[in-house]
């Protein structure tokens, strides 16, 4: 019998794997220009990191955590997210006390939950994230906005939606939660048992269910945006002021509230607004988090970031029917006829992709017909031919695949005659 793929994940094939690899240096880019420094934690952390960072009356840790006693009997679970691991390395390895502030970071790797896969949503899925660690300048809650919405743009997207929102601050809260438990609580025995115990615990949360997402009382649920004090206010209204400075597009949605517990003041989203992009149209989503490296035991810091995952940026792209071909070819292909002139090309082979090109020669004992073939499949710019003849005269025949013009270069100037190709 054999073995298949666990649901919910992905085999990226080559081929396949290119745009994935062209997203990754994008992105990498763009986090060297908006000096951001890359960070790796494990893939796996203490479950209590998650249970008290991301929250546990969230849907990611009540249902959706890959959680195993390792062999010590210590709760293990893979991450579901970045967020936590990066502030809990900030606090663990003291980077509050760097000399460079704030502290900017990034990460991109696999993050695990278990959902419900369908198209956009998997168990497995890549998320490349930032978090900025130190600053309490809405600018940067602005920067933070700016680097993802390049990073789409950078890709070709043009249909996209930012929605934006603030939870406000701890007081700001607090007079939100109020008003929610009064709202909610003469009514709460129509709603399913996880939001009754999220009534006293975490509020908030009710607003994210997706059983209970159509019952009336949602709709008239007090808005946070009602209950901002003046200091939180006053932030709001600078994070919109540079955005439009940034000229960033973007819409207040008080009923924002995201999944995770950390957030306080700006929260985001950016979403597809491409036709047919099916249910899932949040591509990547972020907010601010003063308090969490306290939670996890550090000093008091502010903090914000995002997180999106590659997936759904592909998805987009597919939506919005961008060209996604990366296939680049190789320089050259390297074709033999005869014994002689084979064993040649595998020195030569070396010499050219020790000098920098990509090179590739033919492992299958093909004739000259079926080399060509295989050169055309690997989008060869120059296939340079050698036989038996040509190498006791010491010169191999190069073609231009583009042109079909065909010179003959003296064998060991074949690098060279590359290189000053390469220079025109
Ligand atoms: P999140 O909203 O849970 O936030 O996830 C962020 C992004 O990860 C989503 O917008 C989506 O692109 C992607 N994503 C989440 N779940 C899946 C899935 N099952 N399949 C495919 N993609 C998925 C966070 O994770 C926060 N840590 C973001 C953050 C960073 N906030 C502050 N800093």
């Amino acid at each position: 019998m054999s073995i298949s793929i666990p649901r919910g994940t992905q085999d990226i094939l080559p081929g396949d794997v290119e745009l994935w690899q062209q997203i990754e240096n994008k992105a990498r880019e763009l986090c060297k220009k908006y000096q951001y420094q890359e960070i790796r934690t494990p893939i796996f952390e203490h479950t209590e990191l998650f249970s008290r960072g991301v929250g546990d009356t969230t849907d990611i840790v009540q249902k959706e955590m890959y959680t195993f006693d390792d062999r010590g009997g210590r709760s293990m679970t893979l991450r579901p997210e970045g967020t936590a691991s990066a502030v809990r390395a900030f606090v663990e390895k003291k980077m509050f006390g760097l000399a460079k502030q704030p502290v900017k970071l990034y990460y991109m790797g696999p993050m695990f939950r278990y959902e419900r896969p369908q198209s956009g949503r998997f168990r497995q899925f890549v998320q490349f994230g930032v978090e900025a660690l130190g600053s309490n300048d809405p600018a940067i809650d602005a920067e933070v906005i700016s680097l993802a919405m390049n990073l789409y743009k950078e890709m070709g997207l043009q249909k996209l939606k930012l929605i934006i929102n603030s939870l406000g601050d701890k007081e700001s809260r607090l007079a939100h939660r109020e008003a929610l438990i009064h709202h909610f609580q003469p009514r709460i025995g129509e709603f399913c048992s996880d939001c009754q115990k999220r009534l006293e615990k975490n509020p908030l949360r009710i607003l994210d269910c997706k059983v209970d997402r159509d019952h009336e009382l949602m709709k008239t649920a007090p808005s946070i945006i009602d209950y901002l004090n003046d200091e939180s206010k006053a932030y709001f209204d600078k994070v919109q002021k540079y955005l439009t400075l940034l000229d960033i597009p973007f819409e207040v949605d008080a009923n924002l509230v995201r999944g995770l517990d950390y957030y306080n003041h700006t929260a985001f989203e950016i979403m597809s607004d491409a036709e047919g992009f099916g249910a899932i149209t949040t591509l990547c989503g972020g907010g601010r988090y003063n308090g969490l490296a306290e939670e996890l035991g550090g000093p008091e810091t502010p903090g914000i970031g995002f997180a999106l995952s590659i997936e759904r940026l592909i998805a987009a792209l597919k939506a919005e029917g961008i060209e996604t071909d990366v296939n680049e070819g190789i320089d050259c292909y390297l074709a033999a006829l005869g014994e002689d002139a084979k064993d040649y090309t595998v020195g030569l082979l070396q010499q050219l992709r020790s000098a920098g090109f990509s090179a590739e020669r033919d492992y299958l004992n093909r004739k000259i017909k079926g080399q060509f073939k295989a050169a055309d499949r690997l989008n060869a710019k120059f296939v340079a031919v050698l036989g038996d003849d040509e190498l006791k005269k010491n010169v191999i025949n190069v073609k231009d695949m583009a042109t079909g013009e065909q010179v003959e270069v003296a064998l060991e100037s074949l690098v060279d005659y590359f290189r000053k190709l390469q220079q025109q």
